[in-house]
């Protein structure tokens, strides 16, 4: 059976099980534990995606500042409250804001537009702004902002190396920029990409592990998707062997998100858009019936969502309409699940 204590090797083996009645059982025992310690309500998080410039080359992402094929876009300050105003409407508990790592975006700016969202609504307000300088971090914080996230993609450090080319000398990686947000008061998420070329099975049960020692809050994953506007979508990246490199499927995922759950049974826990683009019908609720807590619907301007391109197919599907957010508490529903109230703040549990 697998546990919250299970060792890396084991973790590994259930990445490798292939049997349908072992994988019933794993899906099982994360949905068990997921509805023991963060219960049948789904959080919704409003996704706002402020900006797609980006000064970083990640070799996976479409953001990506060498990308000449993508038009870039910048959200106003209106744009941006408009958005949060139709999360709080729509009743949703928390905004998400969401960018490139892009430093047209001041640090005074920001704190301030964070500082009007909490004047004007009861939001939680989550930031996805990338690897910003400490004291960025810190006005931001100061200004009322809750959470952030900031995946490290994966602990391998020599492909971390190769995915993730830093923009200056010696700068702190991923891991380690968590922390300083722990320290700064921020709850913490982490996630890695399942199936980047180059990921073996034992390094992927190594980030699981680490979910569980660094004791993060929210824990986002989902397949890599190629996208060919990039070099690890046009094959510059090398897989290694079969039998050791993970696959990107839908089912992989699945068993991450399982085994993230059963490691970290009190975290919040996405299913991800990544998930959803890998398997359009399915993805979302089987993530939610496999661990998962925590949605994202998408709730940027229209005419932006398409320039958002981090690969291509990307699921989202038009939810930000009065009906469609009746439609996901319909579905919800028919999976047993309810839709949360209030803003969802990760509740601590002795596993
Ligand atoms: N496929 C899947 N996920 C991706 N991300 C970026 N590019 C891709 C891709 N090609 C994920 C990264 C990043 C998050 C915002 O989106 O994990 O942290």
């Amino acid at each position: 059976m697998p546990g919250p204590e299970m060792s890396v090797c084991e973790i590994e083996r259930w990445l490798r099980e292939d049997d349908p009645q072992a994988l019933a059982t794993l899906w099982e025992v994360a949905d068990e534990l997921r509805r023991r310690y963060v219960g049948d309500e789904v959080h919704i998080r409003g996704l706002l995606e402020i900006s797609n410039n980006c000064a970083r080359s990640c070799a996976y992402c479409g953001l990506r500042a060498e990308n000449v094929n993508l038009p870039r876009y910048r959200l106003t300050w209106k744009e941006i409250l408009e958005g949060a105003a139709t999360t709080a409407a729509l009743g949703w508990g928390t905004i998400v804001m969401q960018a490139g790592e892009d430093y047209g975006i001041t640090r005074e700016w920001l704190a301030e537009v964070i500082a009007e969202i909490k004047r004007r609504t009861d939001l939680a307000v989550t930031l996805s702004m990338g690897e910003r300088p400490l004291e960025d971090l810190r006005a931001w914080r100061e200004a009322g902002a809750d959470r952030y996230l900031l995946r490290f993609e994966t602990s391998d450090p020599g492909l971390y190396a190769r995915i993730h080319p830093p923009l200056r000398e010696g700068e702190p990686n991923r891991l380690e920029q968590l922390e300083v947000l722990r320290e700064l008061g921020y709850e913490a998420g982490g996630g890695v990409m399942i199936g980047i070329p180059g990921q073996s099975y034992a390094s992927l049960a190594r980030d699981i592990a680490i979910f569980r020692a660094m004791d993060m809050d929210m824990i986002g994953v989902g397949p890599f998707i190629p996208n060919p506007d990039t070099p690890a979508g046009c094959g510059e990246l090398p897989p290694l062997p079969e039998g050791e490199q993970v696959p990107a499927t839908d089912r992989m995922g699945y068993k991450v998100v399982a085994l993230t759950r059963i490691v970290r049974p009190d975290a919040n826990i996405p299913a991800t858009t990544a998930l959803a683009t890998v398997n359009r019908r399915e993805g979302r609720w089987l993530g939610l019936q496999r661990g998962a807590n925590v949605i994202m619907p998408n709730v940027t301007p229209r005419r932006y969502r398409e320039m958002y391109r981090l690969y291509p197919g990307k699921a989202i599907p038009e939810e930000t309409a009065d009906a469609t957010a009746d439609r996901l508490a319909k579905q919800l529903g028919e999976i047993g699940r309810t839709v949360a109230a209030g803003r969802g703040d990760r509740r601590r549990m002795l596993c």
